[in-house]
């Protein structure tokens, strides 16, 4: 993080802070992501249940490893990610007629319009907002979804080793390793799906599904249908 920004921080708070501080981490993290790396485990349990030629889109796709493994295996993906920087990479690398790369906040862009897609795709993106964004959020994925069409949820969860390190700014979100993580509760997580109008179709909470490097985390995977 530069000096001007680390200043800035001094005299600002919530979500402004947020804002400035991850797109800044995540802008610089995808600097350097030069190559295409190996989807996700998650993406890889998620193809076989997901229909060729169906629409998908991905909220906060970072560098772009499962939307384009799902483009590459027959989906129609638009894909979202506030950092600049990988999402211009992208467009000018992988976009086709089958994947679309959209330089935007999720919470906010109006890219999630009404009965739009069949399935919307959530990994490591869900504990990166506010739960006041969460909300906002979810409903706008039900109004996009069309009838019968699927969320795909992995999110770090309460369990993970890494909660409660850093600087807490919230219940459960911390600023740790300099971006924001809100370590989600599942039976929060589900009944706020439900209240919406989403049926659970799956809700775990285990290791073994995230491990990346000599990290295992407890995560959270949640399959919501619009019925
Ligand atoms: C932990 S990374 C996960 C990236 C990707 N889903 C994966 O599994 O490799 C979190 C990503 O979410 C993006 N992100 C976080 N909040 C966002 C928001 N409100 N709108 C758009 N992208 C967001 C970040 O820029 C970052 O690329």
């Amino acid at each position: 993080m530069d000096l001007y920004l680390a200043k800035k921080q001094e005299s600002i708070t919530g979500s402004e802070r947020k804002y400035l501080m991850d797109n800044t981490y995540w802008d610089n993290y995808y600097s350097t992501m030069n190559e295409w790396i190996e989807p996700s485990q998650f993406a890889k349990d998620i193809l076989p249940i997901a229909d060729k030629g169906k629409v998908l889109i991905e909220l906060g796709c970072g560098n772009g490893r499962d939307a384009l493994f799902f483009a590459k295996n027959g989906l129609k993906v638009v894909a979202v990610d506030q950092s600049k920087i990988a999402i211009s990479k992208l467009q000018s690398t992988y976009a086709n007629e089958n994947i679309e790369f959209i330089a935007d906040d999720f919470v906010h862009s109006n890219v999630l319009g009404s009965d739009s897609f069949n399935y919307a795709y959530s990994r490591f993106t869900m504990h990166s907002i506010t739960e006041e964004e969460q909300d906002i959020l979810l409903q706008k994925v039900y109004d996009s979804l069309k009838i019968n069409g699927k969320l795909f949820i992995e999110v770090r969860s309460v369990k993970d080793d890494i909660y409660g390190l850093g600087e807490e700014v919230g219940r459960n979100a911390y600023y740790y390793n300099e971006h924001y993580r809100r370590f989600i509760v599942l039976e929060e997580l589900t009944q706020k799906l439900q209240s919406i109008g989403f049926q659970i179709n799956k809700a775990v909470e285990a290791n073994n599904f995230a491990i990346y490097k000599d990290e295992n985390p407890i995560v959270i995977r949640v399959i919501a249908q619009k019925s």
